[in-house]
């Protein structure tokens, strides 16, 4: 996600920004900022730009400020298109204070019209500026922290503040719900970031703010506070003991375990963003496309890779939720298929990169003729994110490792919700008020759920000790599974250079079952709330008949499916619908811990890039 970066001290304070914003690349991040209180005129000044950091401190080579205090900015764009005048940090009107912000302000757009009804204008499409200038109608002089504290306690959503102001050059005052804020201590000098490697090259001495705390730091002092109280916070600082390599991994030896680690909070952002008082949210549909959506007659569902699979689930979502048919292709055989599609059909896009050759020109080739086309998109701004009739964004954050991991439960979680909302808008809608609530009830509930999956790592490590030698596994699943069969083997394939296979369970008599001897592992995709359930506990038996090596993905309690298989690894009762959501997790977590075994370059691996942009 984006990055932060604030500095107070006897230093130049710009290079510090720089090298912290340095220190943070690894992100991912579409542009960059920083703004700092001039020593010559007391003024703020703000440098930004769109692009990479290089093309910053192109524009700070000639300029010949000094500063000791200042915030800097790395931004992944999530209101409004990567550009300059989006870029952080953002001054208030009046040009008292600077913000940079990590995060998402939910309500940005009723404040938006507050403000401008007190008659303020607005430079860019984000919620950062209206916070900035929400924090600017409170400022007095002297008084900053006074006017962040009124500020947040009016804003929804998860956010990280660092603020200047240039009345008061000698504080810097941060603000933390829910993004990450550490504190490097220093002498005479001190820090914040979002991320401890931005700071560990000056030092390791941190503390870390809780939610809902603000803390001001001068040159000598850091001084922590509650919102809720107005009292002081006392913490001691610890000592990080990392390097910044493995620091900008959060302390995980790859990339991907940390991505994976981080899919409880992605579900949650996404529920929180979408999901309003039972309403389901999604932005810049205007009603053209709403009325459009309403009389459509054809689904396509058009992707690559992980994101293919993303769309068989979600073709399984909507077939729940719609009397509408329903396809899936993927992205390279719809553009040359002469796809019979038409102006009453919704061609949907799924792509976390935005950017994936073969999808953008399915999109194009759907577009040509007269279709409806929907990007299910991570990176903001992206090229099919523009191109598309309609966007809808995941609010994953970057994905660095090339498997994807977050970046497909975020799809999930979107494809559920569209298809909720689809059920309540078209007339051919299957599903009635109770069991909208019902699957809404279960969907708040994955996060946690997701968390509590996330335990079987160790169990999963066993599992991984016992097989990491075999050279081929086979997938199944049924149903909402079968796509979670053709992950899992993508996964294992992709990072363990094993051949892994993924096959309707179905299907198994009609070829696979030759495979299987005491030497072939299966893992088997076995919820309880499955419809198929049945089948999917005749297919196992069959496997063990063969002696074939079983290992299950099972609804917690389920002794029957534990019994048949040498490892099982429990998920939580949830909705057929969302199960393939809490599979995603174990069938991860073993492909990356038999790529570790074996020694695989698990971030990077042999001739993969994690964007495809040419056929
Ligand atoms: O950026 P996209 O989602 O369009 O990328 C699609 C595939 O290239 C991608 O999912 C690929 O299969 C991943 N390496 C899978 O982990």
């Amino acid at each position: 996600m984006c990055g932060i970066v604030g500095y107070i001290g006897y230093r130049e304070a710009v290079p510090v920004l720089i090298k912290g914003l340095e220190h943070l690349e690894y992100r991912g991040y579409d542009s960059a900022g920083v703004a700092f209180i001039t020593q010559k005129t007391g003024h703020i000044h703000v440098i930004k730009q769109k692009g990479k950091l290089a093309r910053l401190k192109e524009d700070l080579r000639d300029v010949h400020l000094t500063s000791s205090v200042g915030i800097g900015h790395t931004r992944w764009a999530t209101h409004g298109q990567p550009s300059r005048a989006n870029a952080h940090p953002h001054m208030d009107m009046a040009g008292q204070i600077a913000l940079v912000h990590n995060g998402i302000i939910e309500n940005y757009a009723a404040l938006k019209k507050e403000l401008q009804h007190q008659g303020m204008t607005f430079q860019s499409e984000t919620d950062t500026e209206v916070a900035a200038n929400l924090i600017g109608s409170y400022y007095r002089k002297g008084c900053l922290v006074e006017a962040l504290q009124k500020a947040v306690k009016r804003l929804e959503g998860f956010f990280a503040f660092a603020v200047i102001a240039k009345e008061e050059p000698d504080k810097l005052v941060v603000f933390k719900r829910s993004n990450p804020l550490v504190i490097g201590i220093g002498r005479g000098e001190n820090f914040v970031a979002s991320d401890a490697p931005a700071i560990m090259p000056y030092t390791n001495r941190v503390v870390y703010l809780e939610d809902d705390e603000f803390a001001i730091l001068t040159r000598q002092n850091v001084q922590i506070f509650s919102l809720k109280t107005g009292k002081r916070v006392k913490r001691k600082p610890t000592t990080i003991h990392w390097s910044i390599a493995q620091a900008a991994k959060g302390g995980y030896p790859h990339f991907m375990l940390k991505e994976i680690f981080e899919q409880p909070r992605v579900v949650e952002m996404i529920l929180k963003t979408r999901l309003r008082k039972g309403k389901i949210i999604f932005e810049k549909l205007d009603s053209k496309i709403a009325e459009r959506l309403k009389h459509t007659q054809r689904i396509h569902f058009v992707s690559c890779g992980t994101a293919y699979h993303a769309g068989l689930v979600g073709s399984y979502m909507l077939g729940e939720c719609l009397r509408v048919p329903v396809t899936t292709t993927v992205s390279s055989e719809f553009r040359y298929g002469d796809p019979t599609v038409g102006k009453h059909d919704l061609v949907i896009l799924i792509t976390q990169s935005g950017e994936t050759a073969d999808t953008l020109a399915a999109m194009r080739e759907a577009k040509n003729k007269g279709a409806l086309t929907l990007a299910i998109v991570n990176v903001v701004g992206s090229t099919i994110a523009r191109e598309a009739d309609w966007v809808i964004y995941t609010y994953a954050g970057p994905e660095i490792g090339v498997a994807s991991t977050k970046a497909y439960l975020a799809q999930l979680a979107t494809l559920a919700l569209f298809s909720i909302f689809m059920a309540q808008i078209h007339p051919k809608g299957k599903i009635g008020h109770t069991k909208i609530h019902s699957l809404l009830r279960d969907l708040s509930k994955l996060p946690l759920q997701i968390t509590e999956t996330l335990k079987l790592e160790t169990k999963i490590n066993a599992c991984a000790k016992d097989l990491y030698s075999k050279r081929t596994f086979l997938y199944l699943g049924r149903g909402y599974n079968y796509p979670t069969a053709l992950e899992g083997a993508l996964k294992l394939k992709e990072i363990t250079y094993a051949h892994a296979h993924g096959y309707p369970a179905g299907e198994m008599k009609h070829g696979p079952i030759a495979l299987i001897d005491k030497n072939q592992p299966v893992i088997c995709i076995c919820p309880r709330t499955s419809h198929t359930y049945e089948k999917m506990l005749s297919n196992i038996e069959e496997i063990r008949a063969r002696k074939g090596i079983v290992l299950s993905v099972a609804t917690r309690g389920d002794h029957a499916v534990q019994k048949l298989s040498r490892y099982t690894f429990f998920i939580t009762k949830t909705e057929e619908m969302f199960s393939a959501v809490l599979a995603a997790i174990p069938i991860q977590l073993f492909a990356y811990k038999v790529a570790s075994l074996n020694g695989r370059d698990v971030d990077q691996p042999r001739n993969l890039a994690k964007s495809v942009t040419v056929e």
